[in-house]
């Protein structure tokens, strides 16, 4: 179990002015930054970053939507960061989160869903990798 994950907050939730009440949830969910940048990947880099669904039916939409506008990607540390990341985040399909988790509140659909979270530890080092120096994470 480890204390790290990566998470973004998606085009749509930036482009609908969600960043501020998002952060707010992860803060205080007992979420730590570690690292944060706001950026706008190209759909090389967001096919890159999603390369594991590359088989999928939805990997091209999810290419163009996550090329779309502006991301917020970030390192967050707690306890059991990956686990409990996932649960204050809520499922992938916003229609079957739970009350009061994220996407529940500011996602649209599962496509546009508003964040991400690793899904393993292994996944989290890679994901910060993509994003973060060492330089940039403190
Ligand atoms: P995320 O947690 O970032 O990981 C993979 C993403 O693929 C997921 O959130 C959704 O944005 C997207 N996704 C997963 N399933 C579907 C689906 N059935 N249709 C469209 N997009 C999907």
């Amino acid at each position: 179990m480890g204390n790290l994950t990566f998470t973004m907050i998606k085009p749509d939730a930036t482009a609908k002015g969600y960043t501020g009440a998002i952060l707010d949830c992860m803060i205080k969910g007992g979420f730590t930054i570690k690292a944060m940048k706001w950026t706008r990947l190209t759909q090389e880099q967001a096919g890159d970053f999603y390369a594991v669904h590359k088989q999928r039916p939805f990997y091209d939409e999810l290419v163009k939507f996550m090329s779309s506008g502006p991301i917020i990607a970030g390192i967050l540390e707690k306890e059991n960061a990956v686990a409990d990341f996932r649960n204050l985040i809520g499922a992938t399909d916003p229609a079957k989160a739970a009350e009061g988790t994220i996407r529940k509140q500011f996602a649209s659909s599962i496509g546009e869903n508003a964040v991400h979270g690793s899904d393993s530890d292994e996944n989290a080092v890679i994901e910060t990798d993509f994003f973060f120096s060492k330089l940039e994470r403190f």
